[in-house]
């Protein structure tokens, strides 16, 4: 469960959604959980005008709603950021100083204590198990880009590199507008170990086909590697 986020935005519910929703899974107090799950699927929170709803159309009163959205951590009251950094605290990102990455992006977003999204709602920090990327511990997520061998002072290259790359992909978006769909994609793996093997001078092979647009990560801050996943 999160905190209270102070910069609540305003939202248009529609509430003939949630009755369908509550018309699909029924309205008995068992049904309440797959009803909040479903609401939550919709959007990334549950509403407060959401819970009234079900509140008035189920067999579960407003305290049975409202103790369940607020007991299991698979439910947010509040709503999540644009984008999603999940900070790996699974054993081998732990003992290379996982907590003290995840304190430092919290720092340099602004985020306090008791929350997890930045003001502005551009992102939401959180912690997960093991990312499947042990070797770049600690590794971190944001959206679909994992970022590996962090310290605390390389957060704002992560941060930075993140929005840049959210640029250059918006401008590579409208050029696919401009040219039509690309066919297929190439991803390359840019960690340390894979550009010891080569890597950078077959990027720059692929790179060079006169069809080939390039998503490149940029300049990212030394001992940082990026990859699709
Ligand atoms: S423990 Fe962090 S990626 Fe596996």
């Amino acid at each position: 469960m999160t905190g209270t986020n102070a910069n609540t935005l305003p939202e248009t519910l529609d509430l003939a959604e949630v009755d369908t929703i509550v018309a699909r899974h029924g309205t008995a107090r068992r049904a309440l959980i797959p009803i909040l799950q479903a609401i939550q699927n919709v959007h990334s929170y549950l509403p407060p005008e959401a819970l009234q709803r079900v509140a008035e159309t189920t067999q579960s009163s407003p305290a049975d709603v409202t103790s369940v959205a607020t007991f299991y951590t698979q439910f947010r009251t509040e709503p999540a950021g644009r984008h999603t950094i999940r900070v790996c605290i699974g054993t081998a990102c732990h003992v290379k100083g996982a907590q003290n990455v995840f304190d430092s992006f919290k720092k340099h977003l602004g985020i306090p204590e008791d929350q997890d999204t930045d003001s502005d709602r551009t992102f939401t920090v959180e912690k997960v198990a093991c990312l499947g990327c042990c070797m770049l511990a600690p590794a971190v997520q944001i959206d679909d880009l994992t970022y590996g061998n962090l310290s605390p002072a390389k957060v704002p290259g992560v941060l930075r590199d993140f929005l840049e790359s959210l640029a250059r992909e918006g401008l590579a978006a409208g050029a696919r507008e401009i040219d039509g769909p690309p066919v297929g994609e190439v991803r390359m793996c840019l960690c340390s170990s894979c550009i010891a093997s080569g890597a950078s001078s077959m990027s720059l092979v692929i790179a060079s086909a006169p069809s080939a647009r390039t998503k490149s990560h940029g300049s990212l801050p030394a001992g940082i590697v990026a990859t699709r996943t």
